[in-house]
């Protein structure tokens, strides 16, 4: 079925999961919406985060996606079950890879949650994991200055350095081995946060894994594009598109045509 998958976040961070369901779907069309007009989402309440989830996702339903990948952990925090209920195609979301990543990777068993304020607040993966795992230490921290950084381009800073410092101080004590980059923009600051975290920490992030399930799920619902056209890929941003172009062409390489249109 060439129906497109459609995938969201506030701004160009889900391109970290697109990236990978390019690599594990390389025959899927694909449409990317980066919400950038109302970036970021992390600090606004959940009723706003279920508003915008669900006009994102009425807009990539009026281009007949087949599935809604949601690539934003906000959204997913606050949104996945209401979106679940209400809309007539399938979603997957970034949180449960991300759990089943986190609880495979750690041997100490303590851990290490980063994320936007509203991710954090929600709990929910602090209630994911101690249902099957209440053993496991887990020391949740918002990072909300990560985003506007990374969207303005500036993670590879010193500016970004010190932020990071200055939210991860409480890990030191903490002996965690694994920490989860439970935002989609976070895979951006990678670098940084290993610099800062030192190398015996382990970070994992559930872009791969997502389009992995991804793909099994279009695989065991006979929905795989058996077409054998190269595939097409539209961008949409809500806000500024030109900057969308700019900072998101840079991130997914020069292999991917990249224009952006206004919604
Ligand atoms: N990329 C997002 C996430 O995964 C949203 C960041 C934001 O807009 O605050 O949470």
């Amino acid at each position: 079925m060439n129906r497109p998958i459609g995938l969201f976040d506030s701004g160009f961070g889900g391109l970290t999961v697109m990236k990978e369901v390019v690599r594990h779907l390389p025959n899927e069309n694909l449409i990317y919406l980066g919400d950038t007009a109302n970036l970021p989402y992390g600090n606004k309440s959940p009723q706003t985060i279920i508003e915008l989830a669900q006009q994102n996702a009425t807009f990539l339903l009026s281009k007949q996606i087949k599935l809604l990948i949601i690539a934003c952990h906000t959204a997913c925090s606050r949104a996945l079950e209401t979106l679940q209920k209400s809309l007539p195609i399938p979603i997957i979301g970034v949180i449960q890879p991300g759990v089943e990543l986190l609880l495979r990777t750690t041997r100490t068993q303590r851990v290490a949650i980063l994320g936007t304020t509203s991710t954090i607040e929600s709990g929910v993966f602090q209630s994911l994991i101690q249902k099957t795992h209440p053993h496991v230490q887990i020391y949740p921290i918002a990072c909300p200055l990560f985003v506007p950084l990374i969207e303005e381009g500036h993670h590879n800073t010193q500016a970004a350095t010190l932020i990071a410092h200055s939210y991860l101080e409480p890990l030191k004590k903490a002996k965690v081995d694994t920490v989860l980059l439970a935002c989609t923009h976070y895979p951006l600051m990678r670098a940084v946060l290993q610099q800062v975290l030192g190398p015996d920490v382990q970070l994992v992030e559930p872009a791969e894994l997502c389009a992995i399930q991804a793909r099994e799920f279009l695989q065991s619902s006979q929905l795989l594009n058996t077409q054998n056209e190269k595939p097409h890929y539209e961008f949409y941003a809500s806000d500024d598109p030109e900057k969308f172009r700019r900072l998101g062409k840079h991130f997914l390489g020069d292999e991917i045509q990249f224009t952006a249109k206004i919604i």
